[in-house]
């Protein structure tokens, strides 16, 4: 069966959220180490925001390394920032052919420097590009994100005229890290744990979940038209009833 084509182009989401988990355990069930989870995880990361751009999705952000994972062995997150650099290096040739902008969410000016400078280096060179705005969140966490905007606008209360009375979702989504970008309609996890683990929280007030048990390492375009032909077969009622929708 052709998924691809069962896709209706009509109701595709704008923004596609993945959790991309799993490339411990792939690794593990290889007898291989973690690393070479992470480097698989890359084949995947090529497949989908390719498979997304091909049908049309406007957004794709992607989890790559969230605040608590500095908490995992050094040589682990090491390995990391490091197949980040080597990877952002490699990757911004393809993402100039496909038109693919790059943006990062996260604190990611406390990521290690090279890192950090190879992202700076993949957005300004992928800044005019259009199809395409894929997303990596960096060093990211979700409380840190909400934490961030209400001091913003704090500050702003403090040396505007902006009022607490001012204050509504419209207003706070602004000064989040997503402003420009709509909340996305539909977040994926992979590897079989359901749980959202401090992504995108306020943003994914109404996304439709899919959980996933393939590993990262084994995600490919046929499991994302999967997960976007379950999500064209559900309502989303946002509190109405189903005979309002109609
Ligand atoms: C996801 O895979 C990648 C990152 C969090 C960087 P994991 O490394 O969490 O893989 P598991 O969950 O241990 O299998
Ligand atoms: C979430 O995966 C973070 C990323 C995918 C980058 P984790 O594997 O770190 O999540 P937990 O700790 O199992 O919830
Ligand atoms: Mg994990």
């Amino acid at each position: 069966v052709d998924l691809k084509t069962r896709i209706d182009p009509e109701n595709l989401p704008s923004h596609i959220a993945i959790i991309m988990d799993g490339n411990g355990r792939w690794a593990k069930k290889h007898a291989r180490p973690r690393i070479f989870g992470h480097r698989n995880g890359v084949k995947a990361v090529r497949e989908v925001t390719e498979a997304a751009a091909e049908i049309g999705i406007k957004y794709l952000t992607l989890y790559a390394f969230s605040t608590e994972n500095w908490k995992r062995p050094r040589v682990e997150v090491n390995a990391l920032m490091k197949l980040l650099v080597e990877t952002l290096h490699k990757e911004v040739a393809t993402m100039m052919e496909n038109d693919i902008k790059l943006q990062a969410i996260g604190d990611i000016e406390k990521l290690p420097k090279p890192t950090y400078l190879a992202l700076l280096e993949g957005i300004n060179t992928t800044k005019n590009n259009q199809k395409m705005t894929l997303n990596l969140a960096l060093n990211y966490s979700a409380r840190w994100e909400i934490l961030e905007a209400v001091k913003g606008i704090v500050r702003d209360i403090q040396t505007t005229d902006m009022e607490v009375m001012d204050i509504n979702s419209e207003l706070f989504s602004q000064y989040l890290s997503t402003k420009k970008v709509p909340d996305p309609e539909l977040l994926i996890r992979t590897s079989g744990e359901n749980r959202v683990s401090n992504f995108l929280l306020w943003q994914i007030a109404y996304a439709e979940l899919y959980f996933s048990p393939i590993f990262w390492p084994e995600f490919r375009k046929k499991h994302l038209y999967e997960a976007i032909l379950d999500y064209q077969s559900r309502e989303r009622r946002f509190g109405k009833t189903s005979e309002q929708l109609v």
